[in-house]
């Protein structure tokens, strides 16, 4: 009865196992994905799920709201950022420079992983499944590219549910940063969000990315006194 209670799947939740499961008990072997805030019950199953995992098992980026239960089962925090929100007012003017955007297309997804691979450390480095994943988020989004010369040098992924929008990546070729694209990829995502009836955009960036910080208070953002935890759990 208990096995069978456990092995209820969990809905409103994603799961994505590392392949080849990792044999050092310190790397990610699966993270946990949700859609909804998943109460004792629910995380009791999904680690009853993943017990043939030997590495950590580590979150998303959450609320506070999403996080009591996890903490409860044990989990500890990874990492933590910030979280930015725009009101869509006093938005960017599009920048001139050597870049133009444009929709960004299935031919571009090796480009765009490269991009990412050298703009994130490993653990938020996105592969193919990951960067579908974040453009699935959303019922509503938005991908750009930025190309100099016809190559690919910046993306970004944007969605919207309901009113509210996020910006939910952006990268720049290191080569060709501080010429405004991320700029102006910023400003795209700001016009779309208001033509889509969005209230407001959020996005978030790890506390360490100065960067960013810098770039999204320079574009209006402002940080919120909430910010989001990345947790893990080891196997005890
Ligand atoms: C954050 C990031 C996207 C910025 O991209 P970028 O193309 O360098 O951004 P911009 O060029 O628009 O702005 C960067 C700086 O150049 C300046 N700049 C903007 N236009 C410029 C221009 N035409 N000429 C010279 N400098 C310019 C900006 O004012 C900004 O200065 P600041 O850092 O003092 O605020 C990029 O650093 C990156 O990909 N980082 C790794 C991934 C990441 O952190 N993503 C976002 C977090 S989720």
């Amino acid at each position: 009865m208990l096995l069978e209670r456990l092995q209820r799947p969990v809905r409103g939740v994603r799961i994505v196992r590392k392949k080849p499961f990792p044999t050092d008990p310190d790397a990610i072997g699966a993270q946990i994905v949700p859609y909804r805030p998943l109460n004792n019950d629910d995380i009791e199953r999904i680690l009853a799920q993943l017990s043939d995992v030997q590495g950590r098992i580590v979150t998303s980026a959450l609320s506070p709201m999403e996080q009591p239960s996890f903490r409860d089962a044990g989990f500890t925090t990874r990492e933590s950022l910030y979280l930015f929100t725009h009101q869509l007012q006093d938005r960017p003017k599009e920048t001139k420079g050597r870049h133009v955007l444009r929709a960004g297309r299935r031919t571009d997804t090796a480009r765009v992983l490269d991009i990412d691979a050298r703009s994130f450390d490993s653990f938020w480095a996105l592969d193919r499944e990951a960067l579908t994943a974040a453009r699935k988020a959303t019922p509503v989004h938005r991908y750009r590219v930025a190309t100099i010369d016809r190559m690919v040098v910046g993306y970004a992924v944007s969605g919207r549910s309901g009113r509210s929008t996020f910006l939910q990546r952006l990268g720049v070729d290191p080569d060709v940063r501080g010429e405004g694209i991320g700029t102006d990829l910023v400003r795209d995502a700001l016009d779309w969000a208001v033509r889509e009836g969005g209230a407001s955009m959020l996005v978030n960036t790890q506390t360490v990315n100065d960067n960013a910080k810098r770039l999204y208070e320079s574009l209006g953002f402002v940080l919120s006194n909430d910010t989001l935890d990345v947790l893990e759990w080891a196997r005890p």
